[in-house]
C-alpha cells in the first residue's frame, strides 16, 4: 500500500552513497558501513543455537572471516570462521555455532588487514526459562529514510532485544537495489544486532522476481519458501505468505498448501507457551478496501488461529497503529489481532496528523480496542505466563500498551462473526 514519495528515495539515495564514500576515509562505524561491505553485516537464523552473519563485500574484498565470543570479553580474541561466498547472490555467509540460549555474544567481520566494529547479538532464553523475551515487530518501511532510520535506531537502541519482525513492505519496488539502499543501508544499526524475520508484502512482490527476492536477501527459517515457522524462546512465531503464488487469493483456506502447513505447523507447537503469527494483510482492521479477500482472511486464517490457540497476529499493509479487543467464537481462544505498518509508508492522515477516527469508530461498540494514526513500532515482552505489547513512536515514547495473561478471561472479548458483519456493513456504505 502506498507510493514512496520522490523526496524520501532522494535523501535515501543521497544517505546510502554518501554514507560508502563517507566510509572511505573514515573507519567503520554502527552507523556507516566499511568500504569494503556493500551490505551488512546482518544477523540471521541459522538453528537454536547458532546464528548466520551475512555481508555482501565490495569486489576484492578478501579472506573474510568473523570473529565471536561472549560479549563480556575484554580482549581482541574470540573464535574465527571463514566466510562462504555465494557466487549467484554475492552473499558471504559465517555460521557462528554453541550459542548458548540467554547470553549476549558480539562478533566483527575481518577481511585481510580490514576489521570491522564488534557488534553484540542477544540469544533467546530458553523455552522454559524465568528470563524475560523481548523483540520488536514493525512493518512498511517504504524505503522512507526520514522515518526508517529513526524507526530503525529507536529499536537498536531496545535493550535486551533478541531479534525483531518485518510484517512486510520492507521497499517499494521489489529489486536489489531498493533494498540495499532503501532497507539495509537505512537500517543498519538495527540488523548487526537482532535477527531479522521478515514476511513477503505486496509491494516486496513488485519486482522481476514477484516475492522470491526477500528470500533470498534473507536466510528465513525455511530455506527456498516464504512461509515459515521457528520457536524463539517460549514464543512459536510463523510467518505467513498472502502473496503464495501456489494459491494467489486465498493461501490459508484449510484445502491450500500454505494452510495445511500452517494448520499441522500450529497443531505440532506445543512446546511453546506463545504462538504468533505474522503476515502483510490484516484479516481484521479498520480499512475499507479488499473485503472479498478480507472476508476469506477471516473465515480462512482467523479460523485456524483460533483453532490452535494463537495469542496474536500482527499485520502491516495499512500505514496506521491499531489492536483489536480479541477477537475469536465461541468455546474458542480468541487471538489479539494488531495492524503494525507505520514503519514509513505514506498515508494521508498520517502526513496531515490527523487524529480524527473514521465515522465508523467514533462512540459505539467495534472490535477495535485501539486506533492511532502514528509511526511506530511495536515492542513485545514475554515474561512467564504474560505477554506485554507496547506500540511506541519513533522517539520511543509509549502510545499504546496492553497485556495479555494466560489462564486469565480478557475483561472484553468480540465475536468474530459480529466483527465480519461489521466490516461487510461498512464496506457497503457509499
Ligand atoms: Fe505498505
Amino acid at each position: 500500500m502506498g507510493k514512496i514519495g520522490l523526496v524520501g528515495v532522494l535523501v535515501a539515495l543521497a544517505m546510502g552513497a554518501g554514507a560508502e564514500l563517507c566510509a572511505q576515509s573514515h573507519p567503520a562505524s554502527a552507523t556507516q558501513p566499511a568500504a569494503w561491505l556493500l551490505r551488512g553485516p546482518y544477523v540471521q537464523w541459522d538453528s537454536a543455537t547458532s546464528r548466520r552473519i551475512l555481508v555482501k563485500p565490495a569486489k576484492g574484498a578478501a579472506k573474510l572471516k568473523v570473529r565471536y565470543g561472549p560479549a563480556e570479553a575484554k580482549a581482541d580474541g574470540g573464535s574465527l570462521v571463514t566466510m562462504e561466498g555465494d557466487p549467484r547472490s554475492g552473499i558471504f555467509r559465517a555460521v557462528l555455532k554453541n550459542l548458548q540460549p540467554g547470553r549476549e555474544y558480539r562478533y566483527r567481520v575481518e577481511a585481510g588487514g580490514q576489521v570491522g566494529d564488534w557488534s553484540p547479538f542477544l540469544m533467546p532464553p530458553g523455552a522454559q526459562s524465568k528470563q524475560p523475551l523481548r523483540f520488536a515487530v514493525y512493518g512498511d518501511s517504504h524505503e522512507n529514510v526520514k522515518v526508517h532510520v529513526p524507526l530503525s535506531r529507536a529499536m537498536a537502541r531496545e535493550p535486551g532485544l533478541a531479534f525483531v519482525c518485518h510484517v512486510g513492505d520492507l521497499v517499494g519496488k521489489a529489486n536489489e537495489a531498493s533494498y540495499d539502499r532503501g532497507f539495509f543501508t537505512q537500517a543498519r544499526p538495527l540488523l548487526r544486532r537482532a535477527m531479522l524475520l521478515p514476511v513477503v508484502g505486496n509491494h516486496d512482490t513488485y519486482g522481476p522476481d514477484k516475492g522470491d527476492l526477500l528470500p533470498r536477501l534473507f536466510d528465513l527459517p525455511a530455506p527456498g519458501r516464504r512461509y515459515w515457522s521457528v520457536d524463539l524462546g517460549p514464543v512459536h512465531l510463523v510467518g505467513l505468505d498472502c502473496f503464495d503464488p501456489a494459491r494467489r487469493g486465498n493461501p490459508f483456506s484449510p484445502d491450500a498448501k500454505q494452510g495445511q502447513w500452517l494448520r499441522k505447523d500450529l497443531a505440532a507447537a506445543k512446546e511453546q507457551t506463545w504462538k504468533v503469527v505474522l503476515l502483510h494483510e490484516p484479516p481484521l482492521s479498520a480499512g475499507r478496501r479488499g473485503l472479498a479477500k478480507r472476508r476469506r482472511l477471516i473465515e480462512d486464517l482467523c479460523e485456524a488461529l483460533e483453532g490452535f490457540g494463537v495469542d496474536i497476529c500482527f499485520a502491516g499493509d495499512q500505514h496506521m497503529y491499531n489492536r483489536t479487543h480479541p477477537v475469536g467464537s465461541e468455546g474458542k481462544p480468541s487471538p489479539v489481532y494488531v495492524t503494525t505498518g507505520g514503519g514509513g509508508g505514506y498515508s494521508s492522515r498520517l502526513v496531515s496528523g490527523d487524529p480524527k477516527l473514521p465515522p465508523n469508530l467514533r462512540g459505539g461498540d467495534s472490535f477495535h480496542a485501539m486506533m492511532r494514526y502514528i509511526y511506530h513500532y511495536c515492542l513485545v515482552e514475554v515474561s512467564g505466563q504474560t505477554m506485554t505489547v507496547t506500540a511506541k513512536t519513533i522517539k520511543g515514547q509509549p502510545a499504546d500498551r496492553f497485556t495479555i495473561t494466560k489462564g486469565r478471561a480478557p475483561k472484553k472479548t468480540f465475536s468474530r462473526e459480529a466483527a465480519l458483519k461489521e466490516i461487510e456493513a461498512r464496506a457497503t456504505k457509499p
